[in-house]
């Protein structure tokens, strides 16, 4: 993210799963065979794509939540999930959904919980779910600082569903996220020693009430791949997504504002709002456009929306700020 722009999009149009088949990809792998999805799909992509032990889920679609925008197409799973940020594995988007292979992942996965009124606590994934209620679908509009940009189905649940189950303590003002710091898990650490792993981003507490943010456990109707930070992540729409955390291990709430990774490394270019702002160019690019992760060589480039097209939901946390400043 820091060095890299994207390169096109190898894969093309017809080759990809369109959203109302989604859903029953297992399904469908398994009576028509691969070649029904595109064999340029699979050529690029086969085992990671192929192997990956993914559980189909039961949950509802919120559609208070979804993306009726013209030009933001339902973005083909295939392409979500192999075009990919997660820098403890690979800086190469297309390589992480094939580093993540050999990972397997632990069983129960475990969150710690801190800043809490009580005692800290450790959660499993299931119980950190069953905690925070029922899974529910929503679609989102997806906005990396980059300048790509990708419209995704998650599953999960309101990130202030569990945070009134957990009780932080009163005192808290911030919540801060952890991913894992196992070098035998992403061994890509080692490559980039000067990055203060582990990843962490936080959000104020009234972001984190806010009812878009969300935890997300699965997507198109199973749960995470590997390469999409499972078990378990943070999803934040209006927000570049450097924001949504992958493969959480530790939750804090917080009295002081806590640095995350990109903007200790890099504070002017990535800083703590890293609100989705057409108006605030990145200072080696332009924000004011995107370009759809649509499998073009050539991919689609639409204007950017302020908040990402959350305005409505998320404006009034931000009255007052000089978004300049406040980037
Ligand atoms: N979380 C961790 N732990 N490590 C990362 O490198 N990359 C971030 C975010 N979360 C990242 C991360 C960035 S820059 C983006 S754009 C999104 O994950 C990408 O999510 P995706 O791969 O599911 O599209």
């Amino acid at each position: 993210m820091l060095i890299k722009t994207p390169p096109g999009w190898k894969i093309s149009e017809n080759e990809v799963t369109p959203e109302e088949i989604y859903v029953n990809r297992r399904a469908l792998l398994k009576t028509a065979g691969l070649s029904a999805l595109g064999l340029a799909v699979t050529q690029t992509v086969p085992e990671a794509w192929a192997k990956e032990e993914i559980k189909k889920l039961n949950f509802k679609r919120n559609d208070l939540y979804k993306v009726t925008d013209k030009n933001r197409p339902f973005t083909k799973e295939e392409l979500s999930t192999h075009y990919n940020n997660f820098y403890e594995f690979s800086l190469d988007k297309g390589e992480v959904s094939k580093k993540v292979m050999s990972w397997k992942l632990e069983t129960p996965w475990k969150i710690e919980v801190q800043g809490l009124k009580g005692p800290d606590k450790t959660f499993d994934v299931d119980s950190i779910t069953k905690l925070a209620g029922e899974l529910e679908e929503r679609i989102y509009r997806f906005r990396c600082v980059e300048g790509w940009s990708m419209v995704v189905p998650w599953l999960g649940f309101p990130l202030s569903d569990l945070i009134k189950k957990l009780e932080p303590s009163p005192k808290a003002k911030f919540i801060k996220f952890q991913t894992f710091s196992d070098t035998k898990i992403g061994s890509n650490m080692k490559n980039l020693p000067y990055y203060p792993w582990p990843y962490t981003e936080s959000l104020t507490m009234e972001e984190a009430m806010n009812p878009l943010s969300f935890i997300a456990t699965g997507m198109y109707g199973h749960d995470l791949p590997k390469q999409n930070g499972a078990p378990i992540r943070l999803v934040v729409p209006w927000k570049y997504g450097f924001k949504s955390i992958k493969s959480i291990v530790k939750i804090e709430f917080v009295e002081q504002r806590p640095v995350g990774l990109w903007e200790k490394l890099a504070s002017e270019e990535y800083g703590f709002y890293a609100n989705v702002n057409p108006h605030v160019d990145h200072p080696r690019w332009s924000q004011a456009t995107e370009r759809v992760l649509d499998g073009k060589f050539f991919p689609t480039k639409i204007p950017t929306l302020m908040y990402n097209g959350y305005e409505k939901e998320v404006a009034h946390l931000y009255k007052g700020l000089d978004l300049k400043k406040n980037f």
